[in-house]
This record gives structure tokens, sequence and C-alpha cells, in this order.
């Protein structure tokens, strides 16, 4: 497993897992346990997934030092603006049951998301998280961020898979020394990737399946990822992708499947951004 270096010097496993739509409190720590035994050493959940604190369970649970785990976090919309960030960084650390948090984000680049910045970098100042970064930044929104606050983002987590590559998000976080790291890299199903021919085809030469070719995939580009599965074989499939390697051939049949947009989320849709203004982390 490499370890992937922020700008701050903070490492991070270049794989971890995310806990995305685990809902049910005994499955989310089910799940964070099952991870960690299976091997992962980072976590990846989110005020809004409303689980934060099974997160914390299943991790004091798995008997880890809190130091072995790198936790990632981020802070929802409804809470953004200094004094309310503010208070949603403690919530999130209470929630967790832990002192800091080894990565805290913006969740969205929507409302007072400058005045939530300044939350995070108190936070990061204050020992309260390692790193500080954000998510669904475009490459408009981080640049403009990256040219107006005090302290930089270190990441900038946004959807990335074989059918979005997001190459020109890339270049601009590697010219200004924003480690990108992919939600969906397995894009949360679609395009039929688990059976994609061309994955499947490339999975065969190498004894591995059309996931771990799209996951190998994203390690190659130096992508961080962190696939979700509430499923112990699928945990265990999802981690079983260093030992082999992608030809240049091979990368560039993958780099033909990109359709350039989301068939997720649209964020330059009025109606998604009128969702997530409406979306509830809490009461
Ligand atoms: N910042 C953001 O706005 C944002 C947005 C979305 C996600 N995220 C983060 O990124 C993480 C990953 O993204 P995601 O959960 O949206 O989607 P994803 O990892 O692309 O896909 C997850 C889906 O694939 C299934 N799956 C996983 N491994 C599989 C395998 N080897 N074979 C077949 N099916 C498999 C899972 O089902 P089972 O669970 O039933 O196995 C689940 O339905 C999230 O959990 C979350 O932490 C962040």
């Amino acid at each position: 497993m490499e370890q992937i270096t922020f700008w701050n010097g903070v490492t991070m496993p270049q794989e971890g897992f995310g806990v995305y739509q685990i809902t049910d409190h005994a499955e989310a720590v089910r799940t964070v346990r099952t991870a960690l035994e299976c091997g992962y050493r980072m976590v990846d959940t989110a005020a809004a997934y409303r689980n934060e604190r099974a997160v914390g369970e299943g991790i004091r649970e798995s008997g880890l030092p809190r130091g072995e785990v790198f936790v990632t976090t981020k802070i929802w919309v409804q809470d953004y603006g200094l004094e309310k960030a503010r208070a949603a960084v403690d919530r999130s650390l209470r929630e967790l049951g832990v002192d800091y948090v080894d990565l805290l984000l913006l969740h969205q680049p929507m409302g007072d998301w400058p005045g939530a910045w300044r939350a995070l970098e108190e936070a990061y100042r204050a020992g309260k998280a390692r790193a500080i970064g954000v998510a669904n930044f475009y490459p408009h929104a981080l640049m403009d961020l990256c040219l107006t606050v005090e302290t930089k983002p270190m990441l900038n987590q946004v959807e990335i898979h074989p059918f979005f590559q997001q190459e020109k998000a890339l270049a601009l976080m590697r010219e200004l020394g924003v480690t990108p790291q992919a939600w969906g890299s397995l894009a949360e199903g679609g395009h039929g990737i688990f059976a994609h021919p061309v994955l499947a085809e490339i999975g065969r030469a190498h004894g591995k399946t059309a996931a771990q070719v799209a996951l190998r995939w994203a390690l190659q580009r130096g992508v961080a990822i962190i696939p979700k599965s509430v499923r112990r074989e699928r945990l265990e499939e999802n981690l079983a992708v260093w030992d082999f390697a992608l030809s240049p051939e091979e990368m560039g049949r993958i780099r033909a499947l990109d359709v350039g947009h989301s068939e997720i989320v649209d964020h330059f849709d009025p109606a998604f951004v009128r969702m997530i203004h409406e979306l509830r982390a809490h009461d």
C-alpha cells in the first residue's frame, strides 16, 4: 500500500474506504470493523452521512490505536459560515469520539464556504485536523479558493472513474499541489462497470475483476481512492489491487472510455444546488 504525501508533509494511505449511504448504525459499525480487519487503514465519512458516531465506534471496537487509522470527515453546507462551521467541527469530533481528525473537508462549494474555510484553517492551527481540504471543487472553484485563502487545501475529493476521468481537473490539482482523491471510483455501479467488456477483458489478462482494473487505473494516475462496500468479500477484492500493474496500452484503452461528464450528479443544475441546501446533516 502506497502512502500519499500532502504538501504539508502529512501522509495518507492511497487507498481507503468510504461509508456513504450506510445509514444503519449497526451495519456502519460492522463495516468499519470488517474493513479494518481486512487491512484498510483509512476511512472516509461526513457529517451528512449521519454515521460519524458509528465510524468512531467501529474504530474503537477494532482495537487499533487511534494513530493507525486515518480518519476523514466533512462539514456540511448547512453548517457553513465561520461560527456555524466552528461548532460543526467540534460536533464531528464529538460524534466520532476523537480529539482530532486526520483530514477535514468542506463537502461542497456552495453557500458561505469562505467563512467555513476559515473555521477549517482555525481547526488546523488548533490541531483538531492534521490536514484540511475540499470536495467537489471544480477547477474554477478550486482556483478561486487557492487564490483567496491563507492555507491552501491539501486535498480535493471529486468524482473520478473510467467514464468521467477529469483530466483537466487533475492537471490543475497537480499545478496547485493539491492531492486528488476520487469518490465514486467504481462509478457507483453505473455504466455496467462490474461487467464492462473492456475492463473485464483487461482484468482477465491479470486474473483480476473489472472493479479491480478500475481501481488500479486510478492508482496509476496518482489518484487516491475510497471505494465503498458493506460486504467483506468486496472489501477484500477492492484492496487486492496492489499486486499487478496495467500496461501503457491498457491505460490507453481505459482512457477511451471517458464520456467527459458525470451521470451521477450535475453540480451546475439549479435543482441540485437547491437539493444540497435543503439536505440536513443534523436537526
Ligand atoms: N465528497 C462527495 O461528495 C462524495 C460523494 C459520493 C461519495 N463519496 C465518498 O466516496 C466513497 C465511495 O463512493 P461511492 O460510495 O459513492 O461509490 P463507489 O465506491 O463507486 O461504489 C459503491 C457501490 O459499488 C458496490 N461495490 C463496491 N465494490 C464492489 C465490487 N468489488 N463488486 C461489485 N460491486 C461493488 C457497492 O455495493 P455494496 O456496498 O453492496 O457492496 C456500492 O453499491 C463514499 O462511500 C464516500 O465516502 C464522497
